[in-house]
């Protein structure tokens, strides 16, 4: 049976943890086998490059494994896409349409806040190659978090809870990841992505690694990549941050 239309889902759920993406590998190191880990609180959340992910109670801190054979590393900027409309179809079926906005590569903001951030990390165990997708979403509000800068679920519905938005994500999960099917269906979730966006065909910033390069928003590859037109070039972006 395709690893992916499993349909009994192994779910870990801890009151805490350093961080759901580092426990799911711990697991999986232990040669036991994981398809979820939520943690109710992150004492050592991390986000893209390097950066702290504060994770207080309250916020949804949940990494998912994909660990099937015919995924490969080519896949990863095809899954990073992806993994942001599974949390953008999430969302808006808890807050409604037309509120979130996609940032490249895998953010989604409200109100020109962040309100979920995805963490993807690839390794290879005893040679089998694990996909980790963390998802960090915020919920509920919380004094922890710069209030400038993020924004929660909470605003629009006060009667969001993070079980709910759990049972939603594995759904939209399954579905998304199953119709996908290894990059065949990629274009239409391109496109739902494409719709969600700002930045297309406007000047931004990307960050890769400490250098900024500015350039317009020409596209997504069919791999996922950033197309980025500097001056008269194409350059293909497949890691960064959008600044602005
Ligand atoms: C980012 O925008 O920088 C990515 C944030 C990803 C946070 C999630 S919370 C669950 C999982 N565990 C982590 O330590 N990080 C991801």
């Amino acid at each position: 049976m395709n690893p992916l239309l499993a349909n009994k889902i192994l779910i870990k759920r801890l009151r805490s943890a350093n961080s759901t993406n580092d426990a799911a590998i711990n697991i999986l190191k232990n040669q036991e086998n994981i398809d979820w880990i939520i943690a109710d609180e992150q004492l050592n959340g991390r986000g893209r490059r390097g950066n702290i992910w504060t994770s207080p109670l309250g916020g949804l801190y949940a990494s998912v494994v994909i660990s099937d054979d015919k995924i490969e590393y080519s896949h990863l900027s095809q899954l990073s896409i992806l993994s942001s409309v599974v949390a953008a179809k999430t969302i808006e079926e808890i807050i409604g349409k037309n509120l979130i906005r996609s940032k490249w590569p895998n953010d989604i903001f409200l109100a020109e806040k962040k309100l979920c951030g995805i963490l993807i990390e690839s390794v290879f165990i005893e040679n089998k190659f694990y996909v980790i997708v963390g998802f960090g979403i915020n919920v509920k509000f919380t004094n922890e978090q710069n209030q400038a800068k993020f924004s929660y679920l909470q605003e629009i519905s006060d009667k969001v809870s993070v079980e709910k938005c759990f049972n939603k994500l594995i759904l939209n999960f399954n579905k998304i990841i199953n119709i996908w099917d290894y990059g065949k269906s990629f274009t239409r979730f391109k496109n739902y992505w494409l719709m969600l966006t700002q930045d297309h065909g406007r000047i931004i910033k990307v960050r890769i690694k400490n250098i900024l390069i500015e350039g317009v928003f020409e596209n997504i590859d069919d791999h996922g990549n950033l197309i980025l037109r500097v001056g008269g070039k194409k350059e293909i972006i497949n890691t960064g941050e959008i600044f602005s």
